[in-house]
């Protein structure tokens, strides 16, 4: 009896050292300058979405709730959905060491007790329309307007969150690409995928064509529609963010 329960007591702690063992080693804590590095990557590209302090609300997930982000060491399982996208996500253009520096930054925080004292903004409208109308004119009349394409916008985008993501980071529906044959041919279409091999895009028609590719032959040339607001990206304050988002809410 004494041997049984012996034998019990150390199945059950065997088993509970099991359960405790972490599945991943601890990481080790970063240097602080790539932690600040990361944060000013993360402000540019991130903060929008997932909140300044990665705990979501703001149109993205909470990150550091994340399975995703708790088994990831140094950003390589962070770094393929920044490469591909993934759902409302689209995909970010980083290079690898941004990706871990930005994957250093959200693992500095400190995991658990956080949610009482998070303080949600109230709304995301505490912006001026004024000074919104005129970083309008300034940075986007030049392919948009207010009476034209986007006219109604913001009926056709009600929630201020999903607008403000969509002017910040328009979904692409379309990337287009130039093939251009050592002939002097050229095919140009809808890219349906891409690797170091084969290129292939689908023409008007909807009749999609492949190029076997060595190296830089034939030339291939992606058109990314939303480059622009790519490169816009990084000029914003989020002061200007608040106040086009404002102004963008009043094209009804
Ligand atoms: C335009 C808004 C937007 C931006 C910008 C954005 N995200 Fe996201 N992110 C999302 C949304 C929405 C999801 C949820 C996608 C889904 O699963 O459908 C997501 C998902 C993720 C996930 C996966 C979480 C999980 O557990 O599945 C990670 C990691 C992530 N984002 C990291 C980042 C990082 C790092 C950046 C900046 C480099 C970034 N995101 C920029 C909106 C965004
Ligand atoms: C150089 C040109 C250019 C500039 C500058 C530009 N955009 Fe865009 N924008 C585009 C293109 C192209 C698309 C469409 C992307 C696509 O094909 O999906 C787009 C899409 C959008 C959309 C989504 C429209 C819809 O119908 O869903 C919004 C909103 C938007 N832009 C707002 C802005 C705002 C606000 C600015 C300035 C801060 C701006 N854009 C600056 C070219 C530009």
């Amino acid at each position: 009896m004494l041997i049984r329960r012996i034998l019990l007591a150390t199945a059950l702690a065997a088993c509970a050292a099991a359960q405790t063992r972490p599945a991943f080693p601890p990481r080790t804590p970063a240097d602080p300058a790539v932690v600040e590095r990361g944060r000013a990557a993360y402000g540019v590209n991130c903060n929008f979405c997932h909140g300044s302090d990665a705990r979501g609300g703001e149109g993205g997930p909470n990150l550091l709730r994340s399975d995703l982000v708790l088994n990831d060491q140094q950003g390589e399982r962070i770094a393929v959905i920044i490469q591909n996208g993934r759902g409302e996500m689209p995909k970010l253009n980083l290079s690898k060491e941004q990706i871990v520096d930005i994957a250093a930054f959200i693992h500095s925080f400190q995991v658990g007790g956080y949610d009482i004292s998070r303080m949600k903004p109230p709304s995301i409208l505490v912006g001026d329309a004024k000074a919104g109308e005129a970083a309008f004119r300034a940075k986007c009349a030049s392919c948009h307007s207010p009476a034209g394409d986007l006219k109604g916008i913001a009926s056709r985008i009600a929630d201020p969150k999903k607008l403000q993501n969509t002017f910040l980071m328009p979904r692409v529906s379309r990337t287009t690409v130039t093939v251009s044959l050592p002939s002097g041919q050229k095919a140009e279409g809808t890219l349906v995928r891409i690797d170091d091999f084969i290129v292939t895009l689908a023409d008007n028609e909807g009749l999609q064509r492949s190029f076997r590719r060595d190296g830089d032959t034939p030339r291939v040339e992606i058109h990314d529609p939303v480059k622009p607001h790519r490169d816009l990206l990084p000029s914003y304050t989020d002061q200007e963010i608040h106040d086009l988002t404002s102004y963008l809410v009043t094209l009804k």
